[in-house]
């Protein structure tokens, strides 16, 4: 990749914007419009956020207590009022908001009528379970409308939604609710992945028997015959909401007012909850949705990503739906039935905004450029990447196969950022691999480890002012928020590392800290090593990210196993089978060495460097303080 990289910047192919690409955007000169956002960003925040509806006005727009931030302070708003009561009440009420496709095809279609009186109904059977405005619910739920609609539910009354993704095993799922003490679990049945079908239920049952605070289950029935419920705890979703009002108001909140947790790993073992507030999330996801895929009325707006992970919140929920845009959802994988699948799609439905990930785009170019050729993809307009780095042939094949005129906003941002942040919009000039230049109102740079700006070239990507949207802090552990601002002097460290060239572009070139990629999925190297050292045979497990040619990174894990146990080519499955069922099957290792010992400095902590420099066969840099 940073080789790749480093062949780009010395051949810098520069794509123009088509003057009709120009001509329609919201933004036609980004150099002005940036330039004027950071002359005062609170005044150009201040401007976005009165394109929305508030129920009363905010007295200041910012309060920056280093680092702990407040916006929009002492304004009401709640951010479901302005997805739907907005366009319910204008001529959008009859518009289609929402098209969701199964993995067999069929089809459920919400105008914003339909899924306003969806979400006041949930948010009716929410109070009528006793659920009070800061209580939390744990969302497991598959990609169907009904995790949206519950989502929105949540947040129209106060509570606190906390999505996990079905693809989390129990204990993962378990020690998600537990940090945050959900009152509720809204799961489902099953899941269907390539035509097989996951038991979420089971998983369910098994965490929530280790939950004291989960009072109620709600379970969304897919399958004939229903799965039984053990009633009163356990309801079912039909008639958990049938006979509830569609009529229930927004409730006005405070802007600072969480309106979701989502879990996110970091270096630690333990997945952190980043809080995000109604306000000025709102104000984030509204604008970037708005000037980075250019949303126009009459768009429609295809995300793959799943609202388990934060680009579903921020980019398939909050940010489209405030725009009042038609979304499309589709449940399932890119090759499955067919790898014609995404494009047929895009055919079917007119898309015009397809926004994906790299490691999708790999997969579909391993299938052959007839996938793409067999389906009218005219309607397309723009392109949209995000979750890793895109390499630049990824970017060329998909800019191709596209018509090769639609541009690609290779938009980079965090579970932590809330929006993106840095990222082309529609009329910036392209270059391959990079995602160009930072969105109206954010001074991103980088920087050395002191916090002095590079210039040109590459250290730490940063942030150096806060901005609406950012995560207001990690629940129940204010400290670790607060080492995002203190790592580097001054900034918010965003943990990736970055190259900036001579046009002040931005070339991310990964995470500069123990976070590994698996298919655009964040994985904590300390989860995966203490799932592998809960299994009785092992002492100790290091683990790095490696790279791989569709999924980015892959999980690649070095053992020690206890005395007397011997290495089998079992063992090793043993040890894949049992990150699966402690995490997932994103966590799973997919290359697992035993091991007799592990690179360590002098006080104990495994160099994972190290590590990695051997198994790339590169230099490992400084070991002075390596023990052995
Ligand atoms: O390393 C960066 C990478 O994804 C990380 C954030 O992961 P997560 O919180 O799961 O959010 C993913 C969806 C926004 C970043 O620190 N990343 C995200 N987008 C890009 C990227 N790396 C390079 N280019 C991107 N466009």
């Amino acid at each position: 990749m940073a080789e790749q990289i480093e062949t780009l910047l010395k051949t810098g192919r520069i794509i123009e914007p088509t003057s009709q690409t120009k001509a329609q955007a919201h933004i036609q000169d980004y150099e002005k419009a940036y330039a004027r956002s950071i002359e005062d960003p609170e005044q150009f925040w201040d401007g976005i956020a009165k394109e929305l509806d508030w129920f009363s006005p905010w007295e200041k727009v910012l309060e920056w207590n280093y680092p702990w931030a407040k916006w929009f302070v002492g304004g009401t708003c709640n951010i479901t009022y302005n997805c739907l009561d907005r366009h319910v009440q204008s001529w959008r009420k009859n518009k289609v908001a929402v098209i969701w496709v199964g993995e067999e095809g069929q089809e459920r279609i919400f105008t914003y009528a339909e899924l306003y009186r969806q979400v006041n109904k949930c948010a009716n059977a929410l109070k009528g379970l006793g659920l009070k405005q800061g209580d939390r619910v744990t969302i497991y739920l598959p990609k169907i409308p009904e995790q949206i609609v519950a989502m929105l539910a949540c947040a129209r009354i106060g509570l606190i939604h906390s999505v996990v993704y079905s693809g989390f095993s129990a204990p993962a799922l378990e020690s998600r609710i537990k940090d945050c003490g959900s009152r509720l679990v809204i799961t489902a049945d099953v899941g269907y992945d390539r035509g097989k079908s996951l038991n979420l239920k089971q998983v369910v049952d098994e965490a929530v028997a280790r939950c004291p605070s989960v009072e109620h289950t709600i379970v969304v029935r897919r399958e004939q015959p229903g799965v039984p419920l053990a009633q009163p705890k356990e309801l079912d979703w039909e008639t958990w909401v049938e006979g509830c009002s569609p009529v229930c108001e927004a409730e006005p909140l405070d802007a600072e007012t969480p309106l979701y947790f989502l879990y996110t790993s970091g270096t630690t073992g333990k997945p952190k909850g980043v809080v995000h507030v109604h306000g000025g999330y709102m104000v984030g996801t509204y604008i970037t949705s708005k000037y980075v895929f250019d949303l126009k009325d009459d768009d429609i707006y295809f995300c793959v990503a799943d609202p388990g992970w934060v680009t579903g919140h921020s980019y398939i929920v909050y940010g489209p739906l405030l725009n009042g845009a038609t979304i499309l959802t589709a449940e399932g994988k890119p090759n499955y039935p067919t790898p014609g699948r995404w494009w047929e799609l895009i055919a079917r439905y007119s898309v015009s905004i397809f926004y994906t990930t790299p490691t999708a785009i790999r997969l579909l170019m391993k299938y052959g450029e007839e996938w793409p050729a067999k389906s009218d993809l005219s309607s397309l307009r723009i392109l949209g990447s995000v979750g890793e780095p895109i390499n630049p042939e990824a970017w060329e094949w998909f800019h191709r196969v596209a018509g090769g005129d639609k541009p690609i906003m290779d938009t980079w941002w965090q579970t932590e950022t809330g929006m993106i942040l840095v990222t082309p919009l529609p009329s910036v000039p392209l270059k391959p691999g990079s995602a160009t230049r930072p969105f109206l109102g954010i001074e991103a740079d980088v920087v050395d480890k002191e916090g002095n700006s590079v210039g040109t070239g590459g250290g730490f990507a940063v942030i150096k002012k806060p901005w609406p949207s950012m995560m207001r802090t990690i629940y129940k552990d204010p400290e670790r928020y607060t080492t995002y601002w203190n790592t580097i002097p001054g900034c918010y460290t965003a943990g990736d590392v970055c190259h900036k060239d001579e046009d002040g572009y931005f070339w991310f070139m990964g995470r500069a800290d123990d976070v590994v990629k698996v298919a655009g999925n964040r994985i904590g190297t300390a989860e995966v090593e203490s799932a592998l050292v809960s299994h009785d045979a092992v002492v100790e497990a290091a683990v790095i990210g490696k790279p791989h040619a569709t999924a980015g990174e892959m999980i690649k894990a070095f053992v020690i196993l206890k005395e007397g146990q011997t290495e089998t080519s079992d063992m090793i499955k043993h040890l894949q089978a049992h990150v699966l069922q402690e995490l997932g099957k994103i966590a799973v290792p997919k290359e697992i060495d035993i091991v007799t010992s592990l690179p360590k400095t002098r006080s104990g902590k495994i160099m994972r460097r190290v590590l990695k420099a051997k198994e790339l066969g590169q230099d490992p840099g400084d070991i002075s303080t390596l023990e052995e």
